[in-house]
């Protein structure tokens, strides 16, 4: 297995609660390709539920958590 290349991004999207996980630097650009702000190591939100949007604010914890308890999630 080879050493990550941080000279570009890497992202991680983790299959279980949807978060994308971007480290490295991350140009935001709008439909033009205007460069509206850079970040570094951001982590975006995959599942809807954040109220930080296009950010991940740990929304997901409490909506996988009611979702391994809700009667549907029994059967
Ligand atoms: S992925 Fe974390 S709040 Fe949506």
């Amino acid at each position: 297995m080879s050493e990550p290349d941080h000279s570009k991004p890497t992202i991680f999207i983790n299959p279980k609660s949807g978060s994308i996980r971007i480290s490295g630097d991350v140009d935001f650009v709008d439909a033009d390709g205007l460069v509206l702000r850079s970040e570094s190591g951001v982590k975006l939100c995959g599942c809807g539920h954040s109220k930080d949007k296009p950010y991940c604010d740990g929304s997901h914890k409490e909506f996988l958590r009611s979702e391994s308890t809700s009667p549907d999630s029994q059967a």
